[in-house]
């Protein structure tokens, strides 16, 4: 049997109020066309077919290879974006699922039972239908012996229908070559003066077919059409995903204060503390521990690391690592296991060889460090003049004085120290001392010198 999906996507998403076509706002790290792509995209359907509109050059743009995208211009209503939908096909499919692209709760498996109970009748169309306490604003489902007669909107329903709780959820499926002749038949006379993919509903029983209502939990039938909605749903992703995540061993301190994308690996036995946001291309490793406040963007996280109160985006962190708190990894920051990156500590596109430490005040940009050195508290690579930035080149078990100025491009060589408080503007040879400051002098009875002035003065 050949199958056929539709997502409705061409709709401008007014009430967003941000100018974005409505299908690309991101909830959980994904834009709500993706997650109604991905569910859909269980079904393995034969031909999958987008409806764009509403900048449309930028719906498609971000969409797989092999899905069809069909251009809706104007945008006459959902029975209207359906028959666009079927004009981008090849073939005609036996049955054609229809989608909204606003409705990222969806689930697969719903997706699954609504085709298998539509399979199983003798229905010409099946309606995933919800409950809803407040039903206000959407079509109404209009039953007759079990089957669905019609579906009436709001505005069009009278004051007993407005009654049902029973509504549409927008995602359908059909007989195709039925839905094709029904779209053909359906009007726009209505107040919106749209073609309602509903009438089509009305068109199929007319013609003596059965249509089918299938209930679904309440939840999986949420539409976003405001910021408000936005949220909600955003909010149900987390706790999927969380709630998958933990099934699977990882630990949360609390699960509604952790903020985890959708394709972001976290491993087992990691422990997660609340207000930390995993997002973008990251991974963390087993037995890592993250949190609290913690930002990870496109990083890597290593077996068994800690991270305390930092950001860190396009980081590797090596396993057994420990960072934070109050430290900023930036991208190309690259840490080898064993590597401790404290307080107030800056790190970018830099390399740390293993076991070195650079433990607090420091800023290091541009960098190569060896293994098991020590970087002292408020030392700086000094990368940039103004027009360029140097590299800084820092060997194997060096120690470096604490407040060091590594003006770059400098070398300092294995086994080597510098002096604290140096300017280090040259290369410093492996195993050997550089220091750069003036000697100190001490000036002794300073301070009676001091006291003996200040009272003279005060006389005078
Ligand atoms: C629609 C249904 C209503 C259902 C509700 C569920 C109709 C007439 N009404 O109402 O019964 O309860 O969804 O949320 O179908 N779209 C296009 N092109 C268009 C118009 C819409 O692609 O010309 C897309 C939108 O982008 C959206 C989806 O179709 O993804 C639904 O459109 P929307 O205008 O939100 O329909 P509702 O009025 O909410
Ligand atoms: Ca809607």
């Amino acid at each position: 049997m050949s199958v056929g999906v539709i997502i409705l996507a061409a709709g401008r998403g007014t009430r967003m109020e941000t100018g974005l076509a409505k299908v690309l706002h991101t909830a959980a790290g994904r834009t709500l066309l993706d997650w109604v792509l991905e569910a859909v995209g269980m079904l393995d359907p034969d031909e999958t077919s987008v409806v764009v509109g509403v900048q449309a050059d930028e719906v498609t743009s971000g969409l797989a290879e092999g899905i069809i995208t069909a251009v809706q211009e104007p945008q006459n209503g959902t029975g209207h974006a359906a028959m666009v939908g079927l004009g981008g096909f090849t073939r005609v499919h036996d049955i054609v699922v229809v989608v909204p692209g606003d409705m990222p709760l969806i689930k697969a498996e719903t997706l699954r039972g609504l085709v298998e109970r539509h399979n199983q009748s003798a229905a010409a169309a099946t309606v995933l239908t919800v409950k809803l306490d407040d039903p206000h604003g959407y079509g109404r489902i209009i039953r007759l012996d079990g089957d669905v007669a019609a579906i009436v909107e709001e505005r069009d329903a009278s004051h007993e229908q407005r009654s049902i709780s029973e509504v549409n959820t927008s995602v359908y499926v059909f007989d195709g070559a039925l839905l094709a002749e029904a779209l053909e038949q359906i009007s726009n006379e209505n107040d919106q003066g749209e073609y309602y993919l509903t009438d089509a509903v009305s068109v199929i029983v007319a013609a003596g077919h059965r249509v089918a209502g299938f209930l679904t939990d309440a939840e999986e039938g949420v539409g976003v059409n405001t910021q408000a909605q936005l949220a909600e749903v955003a909010a149900v992703l987390r706790t999927r995903i969380n709630t998958t995540l933990m099934e699977s061993g990882v630990w949360m301190l609390d699960p509604s204060r952790v903020y985890i994308d959708a394709g972001v690996d976290v491993a087992p036995r990691s422990q997660i503390y609340p207000d930390t946001y995993l997002t973008g291309d990251t991974t963390v490793a087993v037995g890592a521990c993250i949190g609290p406040s913690v930002q990870v963007h496109d990083s890597v996280i290593g077996a068994d690391a800690i991270v305390v109160h930092a950001v860190l985006r396009g980081a590797v962190v090596g396993e057994n690592s420990l960072i934070g708190p109050y430290t900023y990894l930036r991208p190309g920051t690259v840490l080898a296991g064993g590597t401790k990156i404290g307080a107030y500590v800056e790190v970018k596109n830099s390399e740390i060889g293993e076991g070195s430490k650079i433990p607090h005040l420091s800023y290091i940009g541009d960098a190569t460090i060896g293994r098991d050195t020590n970087i002292g508290a408020a030392t700086v690579t000094v990368n940039y003049d103004g027009h360029k930035k140097y590299r800084t080149t820092i060997g194997d078990r060096v120690r470096i004085g604490s407040d060091t100025m590594l003006v770059a491009p400098v070398m300092i060589g294995d086994d080597a120290y510098t002096g604290a408080g140096s300017v280090i503007t040259d290369d410093v040879p492996e195993g050997s001392l550089g220091i750069e400051r003036s000697s100190q002098r001490n000036i002794p009875g300073y301070a009676e010198r001091r006291r003996l002035r200040a009272e003279k003065e005060s006389e005078e």
